[in-house]
């Protein structure tokens, strides 16, 4: 790549005298919804923050989000804090790594993850779908609520084991949830108080504790099922078998075990906490809209009643991918991407420095009112496709962008699309009166106190599909 001139300026800096302590960078990834806005209206589309631990410089333009994920990406790096924790949780994978390490295992993995793998496995999440939907009949009536995030990340993972593992996790599929939640929560508290960065994970707190013990039970339960699926190879038909299997072209060269574990962990990590939460938010969203409710549910009674969900396709629910799409924009789970400059480049007529953190805040162009008539209105006509926005510029990327953009982008709309065709074809959804849903933007966007329910019943459950 072209040097760059080093005559430039800086980005200007955030200065707030009620942020001296922390400093604004803290601010900005405490409460990014009301604080970014803001120093975009004060600062315009480039500006830095700092805190004690660290300065990210935040961008609010669609050619520098392209610039930085795309165009420009082997000069961006993915070492800002978020992904120094994501390591912690996920090792060397898809996520976390760089270079050319990372451009073979994309190789690798991509095929895995190719839009026709998605009808081997359309049944199954539907079959998952209605087994929670279930547990939802029980609870229906009588005025009862429920909080559906936690439902929802079972259910997410339940689906992303049985992709990855077929069947071999079934009987350890409580196991492995409950040891992915452990380092999910250690990750959250890493992120809400980045000062325990500075306590080595080995001195043994209960918290670290836990997520050594975590980490550790976890990696041995993947690391049994690879050994067993490498003695015994010939019988499977899921991402696992799609991992082992794959050879990369150039080098003639497959994955190690290492290798195979770090990825099988990003995908679980990748994988349930975000769609989870991209459903929390929709179901929350459709609760506040009935007119929208209403078109849903007819759109799903009219395509169940002729295909019941049976097509292996989510083609015959249009209405419904509008629904998830538009509320993908309103709450991004993931909401913003960092990066760290590991080459000098220049963005806007400003010097962007090695080694500083570079977030491009995907919420704030999917609420932008530069982008958006009144973005702040769950509209999902805005996705019809008369309407649907041009993929450039970008304006709307919640799966990212360029080539670290989202791998498992269909796998999750494919899984939205049934979720909501399941859930809505035999529920109603309200939300609990007084109950506040309020964003808690870590590395997801997510509901923090849940969003509790009223669930009342539209159908008795079928025996099946
Ligand atoms: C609604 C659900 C999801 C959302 C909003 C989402 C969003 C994203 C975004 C924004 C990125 C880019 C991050 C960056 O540029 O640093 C990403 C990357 C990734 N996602 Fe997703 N994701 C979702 C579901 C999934 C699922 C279901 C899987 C796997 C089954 C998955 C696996 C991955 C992986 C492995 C990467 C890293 C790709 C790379 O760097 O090569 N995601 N996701």
């Amino acid at each position: 790549m072209a040097a760059i001139s080093t005559t430039l300026p800086l980005p200007p800096v955030v200065r707030n005298p009620r942020h001296w302590f922390f400093g604004p960078a803290y601010y900005a990834q405490r409460e990014p919804l009301k604080w970014i806005p803001k120093w975009f209206e004060q600062y315009g589309d480039l500006f830095t923050v700092s805190s004690p631990l660290g300065r990210a410089t935040i961008l609010g333009r669609p050619e520098w989000a392209r610039q930085v994920l795309a165009d420009a990406y082997p000069r961006y790096q993915q070492k800002s804090q978020a992904y120094v924790v994501l390591r912690l949780l996920m090792g060397n994978g898809l996520v976390t790594s760089s270079g050319e390490f990372w451009r073979g295992q994309r190789r690798l993995a991509q095929p895995a993850f190719h839009r026709r793998r998605l009808d081997f496995i359309f049944g199954m999440m539907v079959e998952q779908t209605l087994r929670y939907a279930k547990r939802f009949e029980q609870q229906a009536g009588g005025g009862r609520t429920l909080d559906v995030a936690p439902l929802l990340s079972h259910l997410t993972l339940d689906i992303i084991s049985r992709a990855m593992f077929s069947t071999d996790v079934n009987a350890g599929a409580a196991e492995v949830s409950e040891h992915i939640a452990a380092l999910n929560e250690y990750a959250l508290r890493l992120l809400r108080q980045p000062w325990l960065f500075l306590l080595p994970r080995r001195i043994p707190t209960p918290l670290n504790y836990r997520e050594i013990t975590a980490g550790r039970k976890l990696e041995k339960i993947v690391m049994s099922i690879i050994s067993e699926r490498r003695r015994n190879a010939d019988m499977h038909d899921d991402l696992l078998a799609m991992l082992l299997s794959a050879c990369d072209e150039e080098t003639g060269r497959g994955m190690s075990d290492v290798q195979l574990r770090d990825e099988v962990m990003t995908i679980f990590v990748a994988g349930h906490e975000t769609t989870a939460n991209a459903m929390s938010w929709l179901m929350f969203l459709v609760s506040q809209h009935p007119e929208i409710e209403e078109k849903l549910t007819a759109e799903i009674d009219a395509a169940w009643a002729s295909d019941s969900l049976g097509s292996g396709s989510i083609s015959n629910f249009p209405y419904t991918r509008q629904v998830v799409e538009e509320s993908l924009r309103l709450y991004p789970t993931i909401w913003s991407v960092g990066r760290q400059c590991g080459e000098e480049d220049a963005i806007g007529g400003f010097k962007i420095p090695v080694g500083m953190n570079v977030v491009v805040p995907i919420f704030h162009f999917h609420r932008s009112e530069r982008y958006w008539n009144d973005p702040m209105r769950f509209d999902p006509e805005r996705f019809s496709p008369e309407r649907r926005p041009a993929a450039e510029p970008m304006i709307y990327f919640p799966f990212g962008a360029g080539p670290r953009n989202c791998i498992g982008n269909h796998f999750a709309l494919q899984e939205m699309v049934i979720m909501t065709a399941v859930f809505y074809r035999y529920f109603t959804f309200r939300l609990e009166p007084g109950f506040l849903v309020e964003p808690d933007p870590l590395i997801t966007l997510r509901p923090k106190h849940g969003v509790r329910l009223q669930i009342v019943s539209r159908r008795k459950l079928e025996g099946g599909t």
